[in-house]
C-alpha cells in the first residue's frame, strides 16, 4: 500500500540535500567544536557557517544565535531566562492560549515560581486582538510571548504590530516561530523581535536542533548550565552534525515549494468544507500557514478518523487528543471557540513540499469514505 504523509506540522522527512551536508560531520569531520587542534577548528568553522545562514535568514546577527536541543528548549529558555533575569523590573508575562503546550507549561511552572502570567484570549481564526494585547501591558510586565504561526490552526499573528506595541511599551518581545520558519519571512529588525524561537525538524532538517535568536543587549540567564557554550547561553558540546543540518534546511523551502503547498492546501480546503456534510474549516482563510488546513466533522471523533485514514495509508492528526495523549480536548481548539465535542471532532492535514495534487485528490476521496462510515456509525446523527 502507498503511504501518503499529510502531517508535517509534528515533523518531515529529513531532505536528501540536508542529509548530504550532514554525512561529512558524522565520522569524517566529527571533531568538537571547542577543540584547539584541527579536527576542533574544522566543526568550529562548520558551526559558525551554520550559525552565520541562520541568522542571515533571520535578519540577525550571527551572535545572536544560540543553538539548542530543539522548540521545546528554545522556548523554555527565552520564557524562564527572561523572566528570572528580569525580576528586579516585574514578573508580569502576557501569552496567548493558542500557545504550544512548551510555551504554556513554562508558563505554567513560572506561575508556580511567583511570576504572573496572563493568557490572551484569541478570535475565532485564532488572532490575538492588538488593542487587549496592548491594554494588558503593564508597568512591571517584562514578557510578551505570542506564537507566530499556529501548529493547529494555520493563524500567522501579526508580529510587526505586536512588535510595534512591544518595543514602544519597552517590553520583551517573543515568538514561537517553529512553524512559520522558512514559510513566512521573518526579520527580526522589522518586527521588532527581541527573542525567536525556531526549530529544524519541521523544515526538513534533523530532530533534537533548534535555536533561539537573542538580540544582543537581551537581559536573559542560561537554563542550561555548562561550559561557556553559545555565548555562555546555553552549556553543552554542539550537535555539528545537525546543527549543519538545520542550516541546510533553512534553503530547502523557497518560493516555489511555498507556491506549491499553498496550492495542496487551498485544494483541500475548497474541496473538503462544504463538500462534506456537517464540516467546516477552523482558522482563517488569509494569513494561513501555506501547508496548513483544519476541518471539523460534527459527530464523528478526530481519533477514529485519523486511525481510518491511516488504515488506507494516509498520515493525518487530529488535535482532540494532544501531544500529551490526554482526552482532553485541545486547548487551541477550545480557545477558537469550539464546543468541546466539536474540538473532539477536529483533523488537522498539514502538506509538504513532497505532496502530489494526486496525493491530495486520493486523500480527499478517502476522507469522504472515512467521515461517510463513520457518520453511518455515529449514535448522534440519527437525532438530527
Ligand atoms: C509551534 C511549536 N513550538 C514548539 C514545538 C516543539 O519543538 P521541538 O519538537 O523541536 O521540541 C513545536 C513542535 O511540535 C511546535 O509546533
Amino acid at each position: 500500500m502507498k503511504r501518503i504523509y499529510l502531517d508535517h506540522a509534528a515533523t518531515t522527512p529529513v531532505d536528501l540535500e540536508v542529509r548530504k551536508a550532514m554525512k561529512p560531520f558524522l565520522s569524517d569531520n566529527f571533531g568538537n567544536a571547542s577543540s584547539l587542534h584541527s579536527f576542533g577548528r574544522d566543526a568550529k568553522q562548520a558551526l559558525e557557517e551554520s550559525r552565520g545562514k541562520i541568522a542571515e535568514k533571520l535578519g540577525a546577527g550571527p551572535d545572536e544565535v544560540v543553538f539548542t536541543s530543539g522548540g521545546t528548549e528554545s522556548n523554555n529558555l527565552a520564557l524562564k531566562g527572561v523572566a528570572f533575569a528580569n525580576r528586579k523590573k516585574g514578573k508580569h508575562i502576557i501569552t496567548s492560549k493558542i500557545e504550544h503546550d512548551c510555551v504554556l507549561n513554562s508558563c505554567k511552572w513560572l506561575e508556580n515560581e511567583g511570576f504572573e502570567v496572563e493568557y490572551l484570549d484569541v478570535g475565532r481564526e485564532g488572532f490575538v486582538n492588538l488593542e487587549v494585547l496592548g491594554n494588558s501591558i503593564r508597568k512591571d510586565t517584562v514578557l510578551v510571548s505570542i506564537i507566530h504561526g499556529n501548529n493547529e490552526v494555520g493563524t500567522i499573528q501579526n508580529l510587526k504590530e505586536i512588535g510595534k506595541i512591544c518595543s514602544e511599551r519597552d517590553v520583551y518581545f517573543h515568538t514561537d516561530a517553529c512553524q512559520s520558519f522558512t514559510k513566512v519571512p521573518l526579520d527580526v529588525g522589522k518586527h521588532n523581535l527581541d527573542l525567536v524561537t525556531i526549530n529544524s525538524h519541521k523544515i526538513y532538517g534533523p530532530k533534537g536542533v533548534g535555536a533561539l535568536f537573542v538580540r544582543k543587549g537581551t537581559r536573559i540567564i542560561p537554563w542550561q548550565h555548562g561550559g561557556g557554550h553559545e555565548f555562555n547561553k546555553r552549556g553543552g558540546t554542539e550537535n555539528i552534525p545537525a546543527i549543519v543540518g538545520f542550516a541546510k534546511a533553512t534553503e530547502v523551502t523557497g518560493e516555489k515549494e511555498i507556491q506549491h503547498m499553498t496550492g495542496l492546501r487551498d485544494r483541500l480546503i475548497a474541496g473538503i468544507p462544504g463538500e462534506f456534510p456537517d464540516s467546516w474549516l477552523n482558522g482563517p482563510k488569509e494569513n494561513r500557514l501555506c501547508n496548513n488546513a483544519n476541518f471539523s466533522f460534527r459527530h464523528i471523533e478526530g481519533e477514529s478518523i485519523v486511525l481510518r485514514m491511516d488504515q488506507k495509508g494516509i498520515a493525518v492528526s487530529t488535535g482532540s487528543a494532544c501531544s500529551s495523549h490526554s482526552l482532553e480536548p485541545s486547548h487551541v481548539m477550545i480557545a477558537i471557540g469550539l464546543k468541546p465535542e466539536e474540538a473532539h471532532g477536529s483533523v488537522r492535514i498539514t502538506v509538504g513540499k513532497e505532496n502530489t495534487m494526486e496525493e491530495i485528490e486520493f486523500a480527499i476521496e478517502s476522507l469522504r469514505e472515512v467521515t461517510d462510515g463513520l457518520r453511518k456509525m455515529s449514535p448522534f446523527v440519527k437525532n438530527v
